[in-house]
């Protein structure tokens, strides 16, 4: 995206991509002003509104910021950061002339497209068949720390430091509005051409998950003997694996689903498809596995299905296209988990090429 230099400058833009709410002062002919807060785009130079389907009094084209725009096309948008530490304070204010986009132009098709990036609110509401406003900004002025991470936003990297795998569960329910966090923050997981190759199966009942560490627990004894493991050593592991499946509230069994991927008539490329594939069912498990400590849970992942995916499909009645590949527990931890394995230091898996 190229941003016009003369009217933003880069931290300026990139505050304003930042930021999801701004506040578009309009005025009437007679100069009296109106304000209100909006959802905006930021691209190409331009600043782009939806008008959207709302229930308000009027049609779109009746409402004040409208007709506003079509009396004195002046308008002022002003997004800032408000935070108890006031050194973070910081906003933008762009000055512009405002039109009204009509629908089914090639702008207004673009401009919809990123409001619906943007808000994925917009994706199920009839955006499209409004006006957009584009504002096309002729000054900008802003005041404070622009460039200072969003300190209202969600820390991502503490979430990240503080989540561990959790093999041990206390028996507290998980509410469903929780694992349908989880299952959200999977959904928006990168994947490849956006395809989403994966599918999760949620178990909570008794009955399925005891199905389910049969037919697992019968192909790692399989296993487990054919390495010539000691018969106790079996049972024990075997044991351990099924009292983690059982008393573990909440099972999520990620799949992979290759059937949109693209086809190619060579090995090479397809197998470079899989491998997409699968790096982003690791994203959606790793986003999973963040939201879920985010929320207060805790989880743990379980390689087994990988090691017999038919079993699995068989056991859960599931469709044969789904190919298990990762198990998550979710639930409360029984205590914080006994080790924490150290993780490498930067410089160990580094190296600068400037
Ligand atoms: C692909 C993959 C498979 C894993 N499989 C298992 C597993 O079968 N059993 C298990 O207890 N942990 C499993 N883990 C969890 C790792 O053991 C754990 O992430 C690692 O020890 C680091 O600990 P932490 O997650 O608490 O940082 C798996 C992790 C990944 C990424």
């Amino acid at each position: 995206m190229k941003v016009t230099p003369t009217v933003l400058d880069q931290d300026q833009a990139a505050f304003l991509i930042r930021q999801r709410v701004a506040r578009l002062a309009t005025a009437d002919s007679a100069g009296k002003p109106h304000a209100v807060p909006v959802c905006f785009s930021f691209a190409r130079a331009s600043v782009y509104i939806a008008l959207d389907e709302k229930p308000k009094d009027v049609p779109v084209t009746r409402l004040k910021r409208v007709r506003n725009i079509l009396e004195n096309p002046d308008v002022v948008l002003i997004a800032d950061r408000y935070t108890e530490e006031w050194n973070l304070l910081a906003f933008v204010m762009v000055r512009g002339r405002a039109e009204l986009l009509d629908p089914d132009t090639e702008e207004h098709v673009a401009a919809v497209r990123l409001l619906r990036g943007k808000y994925h609110q917009y994706e199920v509401m009839r955006i499209e068949e409004n006006p957009v406003i584009a504002i096309r900004p002729e000054r900008a002025a802003s005041w404070g720390a622009l460039d200072e991470p969003d300190a209202s936003g969600p820390k991502v990297l503490d979430t990240i430091h503080g989540r561990r795998s959790v093999r041990r569960y206390l028996e507290k329910g998980v509410p469903e509005d929780l694992v349908e966090q989880v299952l959200e923050a999977a959904r928006w997981a990168p994947s490849p051409h956006g395809r989403q190759p994966w599918r999760f199966a949620v178990l909570t009942r008794q009955e399925t998950k005891e199905r389910l560490a049969d037919a697992m627990g019968e192909e790692w004894r399989a296993n487990l003997e054919m390495d010539g493991q000691r018969a106790e050593i079996v049972e024990k592991r075997l044991e351990g694996s099924r009292r983690r499946l059982l008393d573990a509230p909440v099972l999520v069994l990620i799949c992979l689903y290759l059937e949109d991927l693209d086809a190619y008539p060579d090995a090479g490329r397809q197998r470079g498809e899989t491998t997409m594939a699968v790096q982003s069912l690791g994203a959606a498990a790793q986003n999973a596995l963040l939201a879920a400590y985010d929320s207060g849970l805790d989880a743990g992942w379980m390689c087994a299905p990988l090691f017999c995916p038919e079993q699995v499909v068989d056991a859960l009645g599931l469709d044969r296209k789904l190919v298990p590949h990762a198990l998550l527990t979710l639930g409360y931890a029984e205590g914080d988990p006994p080790k924490r394995r150290s993780h490498l230091p930067l410089d160990e898996l580094v190296v600068y090429r400037d």
